[in-house]
């Protein structure tokens, strides 16, 4: 075992107090948090980390958080810890199942609530114009993870062609603006890969 005078504080800090928010934009969890129901086992899952941090950041307690490709359910399970009201969604259905189990634990604190459906990123005609706080996403990663093993149409992991894939994503954001509150600012957060996070704060009306 490593003494601990040989871990770099940086990583020291994390292994102390592994949920302190992060203060700069270089993000690093030499750690992968586990509290809770979180597991690394959905390929290409966010660190839990990223997610308690960017929904600390951008939205406050009782707000609605939205992740509309929610995979394993790292933010849903978040935004129940936090206290944050969650819709998630996921074009597979094997997904939406890991997604409602993954949020399926005892709470202390308060209960705000929530919902997973089965839906395409790119129709969210389910959700009402502007009634969403905060959105935290993880796209795929072109083709290079293929979720569904090409089994379902709308997979955009499916999608081999950059240029083809950008008009997916552009749609997707078009319809994630639709639902997204207006207001002062809009809050939109996608991980491009799992170490790249990249979060836009700025005005929409
Ligand atoms: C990188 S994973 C998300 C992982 C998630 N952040 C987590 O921590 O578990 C991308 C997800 O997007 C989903 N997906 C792909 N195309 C979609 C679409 N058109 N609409 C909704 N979800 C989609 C995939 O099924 C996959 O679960």
């Amino acid at each position: 075992m490593m003494r601990k005078s040989k871990i770099k504080p940086s990583i020291m800090a994390h292994l102390e107090n592994p949920n302190q928010p992060e203060g700069t934009t270089v993000w690093s969890f030499p750690i992968r948090g586990s509290w809770a129901t979180h597991t690394n086992r959905y390929r290409g899952n966010f660190a839990p980390q990223v997610a308690r941090n960017v929904i600390q950041m951008y939205s406050e307690p009782g707000e609605v958080v939205l992740d509309p490709m929610a995979g394993g359910g790292t933010v849903l399970i978040e935004c129940r810890l936090l206290g944050r009201r969650y819709i998630g969604c996921d074009i597979n259905p094997e997904a939406v199942a890991l997604s409602e189990k993954a949020v399926d634990f005892p709470l202390e604190g308060p209960d705000a609530g929530g919902q997973i459906v089965c839906a395409d990123v790119r129709d969210l005609s389910f959700l009402a114009d502007h009634s969403v706080d905060l959105v935290l996403t993880h796209p795929p990663y072109l083709n290079l993870i293929r979720y569904s093993g090409g089994r379902i149409a709308g997979d955009l992991s499916n999608i081999r062609s950059v240029n083809k894939f950008c008009q997916a994503i552009q749609q997707a954001a078009a319809e994630l603006f639709r639902v997204l509150k207006g207001g002062d600012f809009v809050r939109f957060s996608s991980a491009i890969h799992a170490a790249d996070v990249i979060s836009f704060r700025w005005p929409f009306e």
